[in-house]
């Protein structure tokens, strides 16, 4: 797989991709990562890449000038294009992993007050946000979309089992707690079931507690 990130900020795109489980898929060649500065299609002395909002209001959006020419630039057939912005659709497992099987994705990063509505129009196939929140720059939001992307492509984890048990392969459901050594932490102690050897026991444990912290931290997901 290959992603292209444009932003203006390549190095805060390229910063968390560059250690660890993504490192090393990028070094066993799972993922080819690029990072792109708009500016290197702006045109003019100035290299300007925002403008005035038409019609008024604050702030300042991404002209489509510089986006049209780097998108012509990078895009191929096999190209799935997505736009980061507080605008999208909420950004999901499902979604992690149908972009996970894709050849190529190219990320846009919204600045300012975002780009020019004719970019989403005409280039853009999905509009994704990370969560309702705004964000200084969408070049955060396509480093998160992209970590959770490459570490499923088969071969970037070193245990494949590790994302079948985590929380969101079932949608609906998150993990359970778990816990390591030492057994008995200042009087805290793991529970006697995950040390009892009986797997029977520890599954039906650890789906009553990932129901009852389901429950507690998204009932939203059990409404669905
Ligand atoms: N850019 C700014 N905020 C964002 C968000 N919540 N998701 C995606 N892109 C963003």
């Amino acid at each position: 797989m290959r992603i292209d990130i444009i932003t203006l900020f390549p190095e805060i795109a390229l910063a968390p991709l560059s250690e660890s489980i993504i490192k090393r898929a990028q070094k066993a060649d799972l993922v080819e990562i690029y990072a792109h500065n708009l500016r290197d299609w702006a045109t003019g002395k100035h290299k300007k890449t925002d403008d005035y909002l038409c019609g008024g209001g604050q702030g300042m959006l991404l002209k489509p000038e510089p986006i049209f020419a780097a998108i012509e630039e990078l895009s191929t057939e096999e190209s799935r294009i997505l736009l980061m912005t507080p605008q999208g659709k909420p950004f999901k497992q499902v979604m992690a992993q149908t972009y996970s099987q894709h050849k190529h994705l190219i990320i846009l990063c919204g600045h300012y007050e975002g780009v020019d509505h004719r970019v989403i129009d005409e280039l853009i196939d999905d509009e994704i946000s990370i969560g309702d929140y705004v964000l200084t720059n969408g070049a955060i939001a396509a480093a998160v979309v992209a970590d959770a992307i490459i570490r499923l492509i088969p071969g970037a984890l070193g245990d494949e089992r590790s994302h079948q048990e985590e929380s969101f392969s079932d949608p609906n459901m998150l993990e359970a707690p778990a816990y390591t050594k030492p057994n008995d932490f200042n009087g805290n102690c793991v529970p006697d079931v995950l040390l009892s050897g009986n797997h029977a026991k520890i599954d039906a444990w650890k789906k009553k507690q990932a129901l009852e912290r389901t429950k507690k931290n998204r009932p939203d997901l059990l409404d669905d």
